[in-house]
């Protein structure tokens, strides 16, 4: 329990650049219930860094990318994971964790390239090609996953296509993610048809303007973004290589291609860096709030349940990524 005011002072200056003091109070009381609900229940909160700051600074013990995520709900000692992202993490720290209780606080929390595959799509790929390793992007359900070779995240898809030591990979679901895989390795790439509904908005004409408009900027694109995006950007990479891009090279002007709240999360330690627009909500990360991540630890849900014999055959495919 946060019993000074100087406690609570001191979580509002992590971001106090980009809450107002007038919003402030209105996450005050859901962040103290938080932070004592996860003391009694001894949980952890995973945060994307997709989340709204007051969720990623001032209640999650850990954050990152997909990747930092998956590795990092490994070495979790505590008996509960409540993941405030989308219901994919939440699956992946289960499969990592299956003697652990993970909640996601709104089941609804999904996303659009999970959606755009199923297993079965995945068994008539192999079908079609056979003997051709199939990489999934851990955007998918564990079902999905199951059906897979091994896993692969925005961090480090390059790493694990070539780890393959073939000549032809299939790489699902992202199309546009696999086109730009395609482009850095001289590993024969297949594509699936999904696309992710908040970085498929970008386009090229985008990054024009704002270059015609913000003499200097810097501009960051996620390799969801369509390839003619991303060859318009100066440098390309997960959220975490994207924020890792504004720690070390220090742009005086950025705009980061990708879901608003990176932007918020990064700007709130850095004041000095000017952040532009454009950036797109996601609406399945929006699903999360401080009330229902509250409401997960006061009432237990909701829980993640997989079928034992889906997890297993999944848990291989993440497990073989994470030893890339
Ligand atoms: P990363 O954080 O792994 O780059 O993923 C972005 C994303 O869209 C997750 O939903
Ligand atoms: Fe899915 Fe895109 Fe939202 Fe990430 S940002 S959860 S890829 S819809």
């Amino acid at each position: 329990m946060l019993d000074t005011p100087a406690q609570l002072n001191s979580l509002y200056d992590r971001v106090r650049n980009v809450i107002p003091p007038i919003e402030w109070p209105a996450f005050t009381s859901d962040i103290e219930s938080i932070l004592e609900l996860k003391e009694k229940r001894d949980a952890v909160i995973l945060a994307h860094n997709y989340q709204t700051p007051e969720i990623f600074h001032c209640v999650a013990d850990i954050v990152g990318d997909s990747l930092a995520l998956a590795r990092k709900a490994m070495e979790v000692e505590a008996g509960t994971i409540v993941l405030a992202g989308v219901h994919f993490m939440a699956e992946t720290a289960k499969l990592l964790n299956p003697e652990k209780t993970v909640l996601i606080p709104d089941t609804r929390a999904g996303c659009s390239l999970a959606e755009s595959i199923t297993p079965a799509d995945v068994r008539l790929m192999r079908e079609r090609y056979p003997g051709v390793p199939i990489v999934t992007y851990v955007n998918t359900s564990a079902a999905v996953k199951a059906e897979s070779d091994i896993c692969c995240t925005s961090g480090n898809a390059r790493a694990v296509v070539e780890s393959l030591g073939v000549p032809r990979v299939i790489m699902i679901p992202d199309e546009y993610l696999a086109q730009n895989i395609a482009k850095e390795t001289d590993v024969e790439i297949i594509a699936w048809k999904g696309h992710c509904e908040v970085h498929e908005l970008f386009t090229a004409d985008d990054i024009r303007e704002l270059r015609e408009a913000h003499s200097g900027v810097t501009v960051l694109a996620h390799p969801e973004c369509p390839p003619d995006v991303v060859a318009e950007a100066d440098f390309s990479g997960s959220t975490a290589a994207m924020s890792n891009f504004v720690e070390t090279k220090a742009p005086g002007r950025v705009v980061l291609l990708t879901e608003c709240s990176m932007s918020d999360n990064i700007a709130a330690a850095h004041p000095e860096v000017e952040f532009m627009r454009p950036c797109n909500l996601c609406p399945h990360m929006k699903r999360i709030t401080l009330s229902n991540i509250r409401d997960a630890l006061e009432q237990d849900r909701y829980e993640v349940i997989l079928d034992p014999a889906t997890a297993d055959r999944a848990r291989v495919a993440v497990e073989r990524m994470l030893a890339v």
